[in-house]
């Protein structure tokens, strides 16, 4: 068995790219019922964020699992895979579990060491294990990176500052405009990365902010968090009237499609309007026709990376604290997945040594006679099993304690060799 996972994200695919490879939460079921119907994979589980799609699999056949995920995403993307192909990372067990941890740690992120994803492969995680995609070994690799990432947040500096998608944008809009509190700001979508944003603009100084959404409800709850800022709430039915009355939109919805393009301004802004528009969703909100306008400035999370690159200097020292300890939960993992390798072998040696001893015992009691037999039969039993688990003990110690990866193998085919072994591997 090999883990392996394949997949893009904002160091390999460019926005355009990644929103036609997110994979929303309503889809998963299914996106995890067609992999895992696939012949060489034996667990999946899928991470789709703003930022990357990551298909972590269990295979016992590494070529083929890998190009079944290739197919599988080929077809979901409706892109030809040829094209797809230079955009996707791949990676082999070691390298696909240190992956996983700094994922979950932050330390892959776009804004680095960014608090989100550890929730987002919590979910992942969450949701692999309740369709069925996630079984024993992605289960611990999960569990383990999670612990390596609550360890990095906790035991390093790198999530001080609370640096986000959101604080990022507002950071970009920041540098663009300079005094926000004389722009007229509206944002799109009141979930978690819009009450992010609303907290950052206060931060700069913004006052003048209007909460578009779908649910009237969520924006009163998002505007409740800010008692000290009124907020003024909108439904999302008065976006263009609003977006008409505002300097800066950004956008934060979990739409799949644009909600706003080219022909959308044109009915409401004026020709020598200006409007600057932060789309921080992927699949993006805002069409990439927006720019035909002159007036219109729009951005997207791949523009942040400027703004990102000033972050990323001064965070990189705490990244490298963090790199230890990712190290020490990889060799955790490491030791359990050798412990699994050996558990077939051993299990085998054990069930062939116990029949041989059983076997003897019979004959050697029904020889003793009855009478012998039934008075003195623990003690022939405590004997025989003595002898059976002092002569393992040695070999068993021995090749758990084997580091080497194919050392260990030599020795369990060793073992498979001269004990006439048919050792299947089992992992569950
Ligand atoms: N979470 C992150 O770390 C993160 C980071 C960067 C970017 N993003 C991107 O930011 C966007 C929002 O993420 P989030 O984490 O804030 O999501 P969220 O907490 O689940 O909130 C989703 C928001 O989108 C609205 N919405 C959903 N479908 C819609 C539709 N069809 N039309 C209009 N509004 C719709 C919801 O409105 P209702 O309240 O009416 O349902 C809600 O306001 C996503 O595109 C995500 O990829 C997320």
């Amino acid at each position: 068995m090999n883990i392996a996972v394949v997949g893009l994200s904002h160091k390999t695919a460019p926005v355009e790219i990644r929103e036609k490879l997110s994979i929303p939460e309503p889809q998963t079921e299914s996106a995890i019922a067609q992999l895992t119907s696939y012949p060489h994979i034996d667990e999946v589980a899928i991470l789709s964020t703003c930022n990357r799609l990551e298909i972590y699999i269990v295979t016992s056949e590494t070529e083929h699992g890998i190009r079944e995920v290739t197919q599988f995403l080929g077809e979901y993307s409706k892109l030809p895979v040829i094209s797809l192909r230079q955009h996707l990372f791949m990676l082999l067990h070691e390298d696909a579990v240190m992956h996983m941890m700094r994922v979950a740690a932050g330390l892959d992120s776009l804004v680095l060491g960014e608090g989100q994803i550890l929730a987002q492969v919590k979910n992942t995680h969450k949701l692999g294990q309740q369709y069925n995609g996630i079984k024993t070994i992605l289960n611990r690799l999960f569990k383990q990176a999670l612990t390596a990432g609550k360890r990095v947040r906790t035991e390093t500096s790198i999530g001080t500052g609370a640096v986000s998608i959101s604080s990022a944008a507002v950071e970009l809009a920041h540098m663009k405009v300079e005094n926000l509190a004389a722009c007229r700001v509206a944002i799109l979508g009141a979930g978690k990365m819009s009450r992010l944003l609303v907290q950052h603009l206060i931060s700069k100084g913004a006052q003048q902010i209007r909460i578009l959404n779908r649910s009237r409800d969520r924006a009163l709850e998002l505007a409740k968090q800010f008692p000290d800022q009124p907020l003024d709430i909108q439904p999302l039915s008065e976006m263009m009237t609003v977006i008409s009355q505002s300097d800066i939109v950004f956008t934060s919805t979990s739409a799949t499609d644009p909600i706003l393009d080219r022909a959308k301004l044109e009915m409401v802004l004026e020709p020598s309007q200006s409007l600057m528009l932060f789309d921080i969703s992927v699949p993006r909100n805002v069409h990439a026709d927006v720019n035909e306008l002159a007036n219109v400035k729009a951005f997207n999370v791949d523009d942040l990376k400027a703004v990102v690159a000033q972050n990323y200097e001064s965070r990189r020292k705490m990244a490298q604290e963090a790199e230890k300890i990712l190290d020490e939960e990889v060799e955790a993992f490491d030791v359990w997945w050798r412990s699994l390798e050996t558990v077939s072998t051993i299990s085998c040696l054990r069930n062939k040594v116990e029949t041989i001893r059983e076997q003897e015992l019979e004959k050697a009691l029904s020889r003793l006679g009855s009478e012998f037999a039934e008075k003195h039969q623990e003690v022939i039993e405590a004997l025989t099993r003595g002898i059976v688990n002092k002569i393992l003990h040695d070999p068993m110690v021995q090749l758990r304690a084997q580091q080497d990866v194919e050392a260990r193998r030599r020795c369990m085919q060793t073992l498979q060799m001269l004990f006439n072994l048919d050792a299947e591997e089992q992992f569950s």
